[in-house]
């Protein structure tokens, strides 16, 4: 991934992060997704009082770009809301899989300024999927 669309990401998933709704674990995270079209979407976690119903950053910002039409991610940014990467949950490491091929790239973030960069593959090995992503009928 380019630098500067490594940088607008992590412009894009700070920007959301300040609107996150965590008022029961105080963690606020913020995401960004590049589809394969060149669009960004970003989101945020939406807690709610009855917990489990609760929504990852990365959930928020996949559905933005589903809403909008897009099929495929070609990157993800996850904003940590302290000095320590935020890695993926294991439901949305699935969630991402779903749209992105092994090779993607996932960059973790920190409020200090560090990037620690993996990839799909490497977070969930063995995916389950019907199809790759790129090969998905629209
Ligand atoms: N959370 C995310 O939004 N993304 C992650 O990658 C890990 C955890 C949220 C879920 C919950 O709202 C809060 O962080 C604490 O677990």
């Amino acid at each position: 991934m380019k630098k500067n669309v490594m940088t607008t990401l992590i412009e894009k998933a700070t920007e959301a992060q300040s609107n996150a709704h965590a008022p029961y674990s105080g963690f606020q995270v913020g995401a960004a997704v590049l589809s394969s079209d060149g669009d960004i979407f970003a989101g945020c976690n939406v807690e709610n009082a009855a917990y489990p119903l609760g929504q990852c950053a990365e959930a928020t910002a996949i559905g933005m770009m589903v809403a909008k039409g897009g099929k495929a991610l070609d990157g993800v940014v996850i904003m940590s809301p302290n000095d320590e990467f935020c890695f993926p949950c294991g439901g949305c490491r699935q969630k991402i899989a779903e749209f992105a091929g092994d090779a993607v790239p996932v960059i973790m973030a920190t409020k200090t300024g560090d990037t620690f960069t993996t990839t799909v593959g490497e977070l969930l090995p063995h995916a389950f999927r019907y199809s790759q992503p790129e090969k998905k009928a629209s």
